[in-house]
């Protein structure tokens, strides 16, 4: 069987103690293959590579242009090895193949490309003045950066923290999440292979608290955090950040909501609604789980929503042309369902879908639920939607911002100058209009409320993961 070992100093490693953990294939629902669990002491050897590397090795040494080509040649390992980087996200979590393989791994690449380029050209500020003093801002690097991934998007979300923090310098110890260990240390073989020094990508496998994550967030010589993943653990990651005074940036959990107008291109919205709730089984935390469709186009709307939702193909992840896997899971899949066990208690009615095969659950729509119910409110995490009819603008906006949560929302409306106000009104980190999951990582990313603190993306990676520093010059004589 397989074995993704830690990728610590250039080396892949086991744990101090050989602990290892079976890797799950949810469509089997039977190991695939094993990872390393690390403890608190293989955390400190990450540790003390990264930071041999960060304070003495030539990684923030190296300037602009040489980590832009070291990084651009991990970019071309990463797109010549797509279909096993691909592969190795869907025996992990179940993510269909053509969508790991398709999307997943090119933005991962393109992930390096962009930060790479971005560090490279970005321009600092010199403050013209007046006084005689030439006063200009220096990005110098952080660190040491601990990088905590989740299972939903393993590859893509690991490298969209990598990469910047590379780009500027700092080293890194990557953690991906337990269930989805196998492209982390197949990234971490290709980093060495590109050419990148021992102990500047550094990857440590295990669990959360009690474990490697734990050990990471609680280490005193870790300069930043940056934590993708549930609310709730990262709320435990600020206290354990807090006793350090380390800077975190927690990109968490979302509830979002879609408002679809009666006055908007149907077709346009069916297609986007459809993505942002059922592709990678709604394991996204930019779904859109609350859909609100204004009367009078509720009825016509949700019959089409509710036979596209139909249409969807489930089966077996690795093969083309499947569109929805199982979930990533057997605790997640307990998770999902019990929260459609909740559903008619609390007033509401599953209009199609429910539990499936396996560990899948089938698209599925719930209608009637009122706002207070626990599916209106909490993140599910799975390929199921409530939806609701609304009247006026302002009752929409009041629904879409009802929840602790603030990651994202859709509007979709041909009115102009409707896709502005309420762009303004929603309570949320990003807003989409009349299209879904777009992204620029030029633009600032990150939530509002429960969905997270701070935001990554062009000039705010680069504020997170560097001490900007001001330097002062007298030039005239004083
Ligand atoms: P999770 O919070 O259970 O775990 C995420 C990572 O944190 C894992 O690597 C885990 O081992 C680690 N961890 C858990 N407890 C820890 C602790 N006490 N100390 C240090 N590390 C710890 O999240 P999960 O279930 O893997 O991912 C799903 C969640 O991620 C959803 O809530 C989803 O909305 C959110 N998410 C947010 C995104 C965003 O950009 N805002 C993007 C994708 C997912
Ligand atoms: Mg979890």
């Amino acid at each position: 069987m397989e074995f993704f070992g830690h990728v610590i100093d250039g080396q892949e490693v086991e744990s101090l103690d050989r602990a290892r953990m079976p890797v799950v294939d949810p469509y089997l629902r039977e190991p695939w293959a094993q990872a390393a669990v690390g403890g608190p002491a293989d955390a400190d050897r990450a540790v003390a590579a990264a930071r041999a590397a960060f304070d003495s090795g030539p990684w923030p040494r190296l300037g602009f242009a040489e980590r832009q080509r070291l990084l651009h040649a991990l970019a071309d390992l990463l797109e010549r090895h797509a279909d096993d980087l691909g592969m190795a996200d869907t025996r992990d979590m179940g993510k269909p193949a053509d969508d790991a393989r398709g999307h997943d791994v090119p933005r991962s690449a393109w992930n390096f490309r962009f930060f790479a380029d971005d560090a490279r050209l970005a321009a600092a500020d010199a403050l013209p003045s007046d006084t005689g003093h030439h006063i200009y801002t220096r990005y110098e690097p952080a660190g040491v950066v601990a990088a905590i991934a989740p299972w939903n998007f393993p590859l893509m979300l690991e490298t969209w923290k990598v990469a910047p923090a590379l780009a500027w310098g700092n080293t890194v110890i990557l953690k991906p999440a337990e269930q989805t260990p196998s492209s982390a240390t197949l990234l971490g073989r290709l980093a060495l292979e590109a050419g990148l020094p021992p102990g500047v990508l550094n990857v440590l496998h295990g669990y959360g608290p009690d474990s490697a994550g734990q050990a990471l967030t609680d280490h005193p010589g870790v300069d930043r955090i940056t934590f993708t993943g549930e609310s709730g653990t990262g709320r435990v990651i600020a206290r354990a950040a807090a006793a350090n005074l380390t800077p975190v940036s927690l990109e968490l959990g979302g509830k979002g909501a879609n408002l679809v107008f009666a006055d908007a291109d149907l077709d346009n919205a069916v297609h986007w609604s459809i993505r942002s709730i059922f592709s990678n089984a709604g394991q996204v935390c930019l779904a859109g789980s609350r859909l609100y469709i204004q009367q009078p186009a509720y009825e016509e709307f949700l019959a089409r929503f509710v036979a596209a939702a139909d249409a969807l193909r489930l089966g077996d992840p690795r093969l083309s042309g499947t569109q929805l896997g199982p979930l990533a899971s057997a605790e997640h899949h307990a998770k999902v369902t019990g929260y459609l066990d909740t559903v008619e208690a609390d007033g509401g009615k599953i209009v199609t879908g429910g539990p499936g095969e396996g560990w899948f659950v089938r698209p599925t729509v719930i209608a009637g639920a009122p706002p207070q119910a626990r599916v209106c409110r909490e993140e599910i995490f799975g390929p199921v939607v409530v939806v609701q009819p609304f009247g006026s603008e302002d009752e929409a906006v009041a629904l879409a911002n009802g929840t602790p949560f603030g990651l994202n929302a859709m509007v979709f409306t041909e009115n102009l100058s409707r896709a502005h106000r309420v762009s303004a009104a929603l309570r949320a980190g990003t807003v989409w209009v009349n299209c879904f999951f777009v992204r620029d990582l030029r633009a600032p990313f990150g939530g509002v409320g429960d969905s997270g603190v701070g935001r990554e993306g062009g000039r705010f990676s680069r504020e997170f993961f560097t001490e900007p520093k001001a330097v002062v010059m007298q030039i005239s004589p004083g």
